[in-house]
């Protein structure tokens, strides 16, 4: 009966491949608000939300919990493969108890919070989840076999996350006594756990994408002493040494798991790509958020008392104070999917997808 179900399964597989021209069952996504599609809105002890108006009005036409206009890069890249969006996981929870469906989604599931960092500090007084819950709940998914040992080494994770953890190291009613160098250490130390496990639980197709510039976000005038006219130097430059970190751990995951693949998303250089060739990208603005208020539209969440939104939300590289507009992650995604070295290395995410594993 198992091995009868087993070969169904296998040729099930190879339709889809045939299909699709890919080989991933389901897609699973960790990280922040750059992936989050509405845990946060799911999580009643959550501050940091973006489930009102106008989130989500470029696209959805209604606020979903995506902390943008339209999609995400995890939506972008769900559609390249032909999927349906990934649902938050706890929604589908919701769902379960409930009884409105029977079980989990077979295209995957997003685990992303939004405000939540690699370290498990950062943001934890606004209710966020951060990325070490995240895996828990997946383990948790592994250990009760909702999701099999095969779905789980054929299918696709992406993780973003640490632009919230560095962030919230420049509050200055944030409470690390870490030197730049050493609190980005601890930053690593967590993502090499979390890519560890991930690879132990059975993972083989991890991609991870760097921190885009988080000094260049305009909610950066809400800290004091940062620059207006432009990026903030000293946060951008622990962007880079952590982008660094990451590039090296994504490195090791062939070395440390033969048989797995890591690719790394190169997103801090395609943004800045854009900031400096906005036109050829097709922005007319990419200093200002499209909907917020105050200095850079940077003082404001977008949709509270008192905020404005601009005429055409694409043209603009920001949407809301920390987030890129549904343009802007189109972009990023296109260039994540089927890019060249200086944009995901050392494969894309079309060729590993594409890839065919073994059983
Ligand atoms: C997938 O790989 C096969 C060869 O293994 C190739 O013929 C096909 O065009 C590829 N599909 C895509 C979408 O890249
Ligand atoms: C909300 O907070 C309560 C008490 O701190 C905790 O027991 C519960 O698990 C939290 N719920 C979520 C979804 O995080
Ligand atoms: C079940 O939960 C989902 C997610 O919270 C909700 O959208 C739906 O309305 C609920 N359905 C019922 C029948 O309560
Ligand atoms: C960007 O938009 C803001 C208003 O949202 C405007 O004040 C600013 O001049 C614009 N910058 C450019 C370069 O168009």
């Amino acid at each position: 009966m198992e091995k009868l179900l087993i070969i169904l399964l296998l040729h099930f597989s190879l339709l889809i491949s045939a299909i699709n021209g890919h080989n991933v069952p389901s897609i699973y996504v960790f990280g922040d608000s750059i992936f989050d599609a509405g845990n946060n809105h799911y999580n009643k002890n959550c501050t940091a939300q973006a489930d009102f108006p106008p989130y989500g009005s470029s696209f959805f036409h209604h606020p979903t919990g995506r902390f943008t206009n339209g999609r995400t890069v995890a939506d972008f890249i769900s559609q390249f493969i032909g999927f349906p969006f990934q649902k938050p996981f706890l929604e589908v929870q919701d769902e379960i108890k409930n009884g409105s469906i029977k079980g989990y989604p077979s295209n995957g599931l997003n685990f992303a919070s939004a405000g939540s960092g690699v370290l498990r500090a950062t943001n934890l007084d606004s209710g966020v989840t951060p990325i070490q819950v995240q895996l828990e709940q997946f383990r948790t998914l592994a250990e009760d076999r909702h999701i099999s040992k095969f779905v789980i080494q054929q299918s696709l994770f992406l993780l973003e996350s640490g632009s919230n953890d560095i962030f919230a190291y420049f509050d200055p009613f944030g409470t690390s006594t870490l030197t730049p160098d050493a609190y980005v250490r601890s930053m690593l130390m967590e993502v090499g756990k979390f890519i560890d496990q991930i690879c132990k639980l059975g993972a083989r197709r991890i991609a991870v994408f760097s921190l885009g510039p988080v000094g260049c976000v305009p909610a950066r005038v809400l800290l004091p002493g940062t620059p207006v006219t432009k990026c903030y130097g000293k946060m951008n430059k622990m962007v880079k040494n952590y982008n660094k970190g990451l590039e090296g751990l994504v490195n090791g995951i062939a070395i440390k798991y033969p048989g797995a693949f890591g690719v790394f998303g190169e997103v801090y250089k395609t943004v800045q790509d854009f900031r400096a060739n906005p036109r050829r990208y097709g922005f007319a603005n990419v200093t200002y958020a499209c909907c917020g208020d105050g200095t850079l539209g940077g003082f404001l969440q977008c949709g509270k008392e008192g905020y404005t939104v601009c005429k055409n939300p694409n043209e603009y590289l920001f949407w809301d104070f920390f987030h890129p507009s549904e343009h802007t992650y189109k972009l990023i995604a296109k260039a994540l999917w089927s890019g060249g070295h200086t944009r995901i290395r050392p494969l894309n995410l079309k060729t590993l997808a594409n890839m065919t594993l073994p059983h």
